[in-house]
């Protein structure tokens, strides 16, 4: 072909071009048919600029640019109606679909922490307020963190205190959070304030009150010249920010292999406000009409305990104590049966809304 044919060739394919009403393509299929028979491989703008080599450099320097405009043209022409298209269709779909905007809204299920994680956080809070760090340990634990080296010895009847489950090889459940104490003094100096909150395991029969894995919160302050009124004033602290600075908090003598004095700390009935008689007058169910509830164990730590984690008893003196979660949070929330716990009921776990954090007096 020579030039001034290719140069009619194109001058035809403008024409062409211009004449064209690109808004009469409606939908994304007729703009394709625009596209191919403009800019397919056989266009005849394709084919002309394919067959440019054959004319000389000073024609193609001329007529290139002619030609590779109208290509640019096309194709912006092709895009711009294409967005028109797509335009076109989202209109036609919001004219056909409507929005409610009167239907009441899903409400989204939101999640909350578990009445028993509350309660531990809440006791964690109060402790931590007093200068307790938390601390924690295996729930697998040997006979040594868990027996022995808290002063109860092999064969030792108090060893029948709490029915445990054994592992093979000689390891048991924890039957109570007090190993902590042991792991925590053997790794760190005295002075010491730490509570270990976790879950311990008893080889019990369940029922509504009791349950063969349950929770604990133990605490265990070392210093010197720690004595029991520090002991006393740290726990009626504790118990009041816990339930309130009406109750009243009693300690009898108790017996612990790994405290000496031991006490049961109980306080006034919270169902009868310790008078020992219900609303109607009959004997208080709950205290079984003595006005006060047993709530935890504690008592100055042992020195044998001290020696077993290499303290000297002669310096350092501390106390000790132990309190289930469970207990207090039927206590606190009334809840009769310890299994609603772990039944993951959701009518059930959805009561216990986040309460503000008790402070200290
Ligand atoms: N470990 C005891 C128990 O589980 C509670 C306790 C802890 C008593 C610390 C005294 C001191 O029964």
């Amino acid at each position: 072909m020579n030039s001034s044919d290719w140069e009619k060739a194109l001058e035809k394919v403008a024409h062409e071009v211009s004449s064209e009403n690109f808004s009469a393509a409606l939908t994304e299929e007729d703009l394709e048919s625009l596209r191919i028979r403009f800019l397919g491989r056989k266009a005849p703008l394709t084919e002309l600029l394919k067959s440019i080599k054959e004319l000389s450099l000073e024609e193609r320097r001329l007529l290139a640019p002619k030609a590779q405009q109208i290509k640019s043209q096309l194709e912006a022409q092709i895009e711009a109606r294409a967005l028109e298209i797509e335009k076109l269709r989202f209109d036609a779909e919001l004219k056909t679909q409507s929005l409610d905007l009167t239907l009441p809204p899903l409400l989204p299920l939101r999640g909350r922490s578990h009445p028993l994680t509350k309660m531990q956080d809440q006791m964690a809070h109060i402790l931590g307020l007093m200068g307790f760090s938390w601390a924690e340990g295996p729930l697998i634990e040997d006979d040594e963190h868990n027996f022995t080296a808290l002063n109860i010895p092999e064969h030792h009847s108090a060893r029948d205190m709490q029915d445990t489950f054994y592992v093979e090889g000689g390891q048991v459940l924890r039957t109570h959070t007090s190993p902590v104490q042991i792991r925590a003094m053997r790794k760190q100096k005295p002075p010491l304030r730490i509570i270990c909150p976790g879950r311990v395991f008893r080889h019990e029969a369940v029922d509504a009150t009791h349950s063969a894995a349950f929770h604990q919160v133990e605490g265990l302050y070392v210093d010197q010249n720690v004595t029991f009124a520090d002991l006393k004033g740290t726990l009626e602290e504790f118990l009041k920010a816990l339930f309130g600075p009406q109750i009243k908090v009693r300690f009898r003598p108790s017996y612990f292999p790994f405290t000496e004095p031991s006490a049961e700390v109980d306080l006034s009935c919270l169902f009868c406000s310790g008078t020992g008689l219900a609303s109607d007058g009959r004997p208080c169910g709950i205290c079984k009409k003595t006005g006060f509830i047993e709530i935890l164990g504690a008592g100055m730590v042992h020195p044998n305990v001290f020696k077993a984690v290499g303290y000297n008893p002669e310096i350092w003196s501390g106390f000790a104590f132990g309190i289930g979660i469970e207990r207090v949070a039927m206590l606190k929330w009334r809840i009769k049966d310890i299994r609603n716990f772990y039944s993951n009921d959701i009518r059930f776990l959805a009561q216990f809304e986040d309460t503000e954090l008790p402070l200290l007096a």
